[in-house]
């Protein structure tokens, strides 16, 4: 029986950081300024505290200003968007990200809609998902850009192979299918209607899944030897005798790593992508932002 490569993304994540406080450094020399990242988080979901304070410790680790906007739970939507446009108008803000989910009185829809496209690091704004779909540069989500790096650094060239996407989220299984389209792909986006789904996660050569439900794809669903991407953070209920559960994928890794030729872990694997990827589409719009040149493909 062969067991798969693990991928780590952890390791992965490490690098790509170092590159960017040195290209960061360097845009501190000819911008006369660092470049700078606003989060906003709206109220005290635990979860989205984590992600504030990481994402913020991240950003001036890799030498970058990191301005924090903590607003009340109760805030208004009309209050939120002037927060927006004040970021939009101050230019030592490079990248604005509003940490989802938002309280469910205000639309998030129209919070997005009101960051600057050229500002949205998170990729989220429709101006963003329209120029990945044409082929244009802008933003692009940052967890399947990393999935993205992560396949490219294992495979080399994507082109001709066949990926299944399994999940359809505006921020993780379409643009992904939009990545991996782009790099001459066959893809298929499979999601919770899809007929015979372990037949259809079998013809591929590349599994990106995303769906959110703990353990699903099993190693009977894999074509041996395909490469598998587990964007999924689940957590298990405890076990007796513990108080939390364990953290696992949408993957089964012991079983899909008798089977698969790589897979990232959980966690490990995909998850601290995200926050590098965020520092880079940060850096990038920076760059864009005050004329300067910077090689993206080389970061
Ligand atoms: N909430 C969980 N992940 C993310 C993310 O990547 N961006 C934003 N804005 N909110 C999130």
């Amino acid at each position: 029986m062969t067991t798969a490569a693990v991928i780590d993304g952890k390791a992965f994540a490490e690098n790509l950081r170092a590159r960017i406080a040195v290209a960061a450094a360097q845009f501190e020399v000819h911008a006369g300024r660092k470049a700078g990242l606003a989060v906003v988080l709206v109220g005290e979901d635990p979860a989205s505290q984590v992600y504030v304070r990481s994402k913020g410790k991240q950003t001036v680790a890799a030498g970058m200003n990191s301005f924090e906007y903590k607003l009340d739970d109760n805030t208004s939507e009309g209050a939120l968007l002037d927060v927006v446009e004040r970021l939009n108008a101050d230019p030592a803000v490079d990248g604005i990200l509003v940490q989802l989910p938002l309280p469910s009185h205000i639309d998030e829809q129209k919070v997005i809609a009101a960051i600057n496209p050229d500002k949205d690091v998170d990729g989220f704004h429709v101006v963003n998902s329209g120029r990945l779909s044409v082929g244009l540069p802008g933003f692009v989500p940052c967890t399947p850009l990393g999935c993205l790096m992560l396949l490219k650094d294992r495979l080399g060239s994507l082109s001709g192979l066949d990926a299944v996407v399994i999940g359809r989220s505006n921020i993780v299984g379409k643009p992904m299918a939009a990545l991996l389209i782009a790099e001459s792909c066959t893809v298929t986006v499979a999601h919770s209607r899809t007929k015979d789904l372990p037949e259809v996660v079998k013809r591929a050569d590349i599994v990106v899944a995303a769906v959110g439900r703990a353990e699903m794809v099993k190693a009977d669903w894999i074509k041996p030897g395909a490469t598998v991407i587990d964007v999924g953070i689940n957590r298990l209920p405890p076990e007796p005798g513990s108080d939390k559960g364990r953290l696992v994928g949408d993957v089964d890794y012991a079983d899909v790593a008798k089977v698969a030729g790589a897979i990232t872990p959980v966690p490990g694997g995909v998850g601290p992508m995200t926050i590098a990827v965020l520092l880079r589409n940060t850096l990038v719009a920076a760059h864009r932002n005050a004329g300067i040149v910077l090689d993206e493909a080389a970061l």
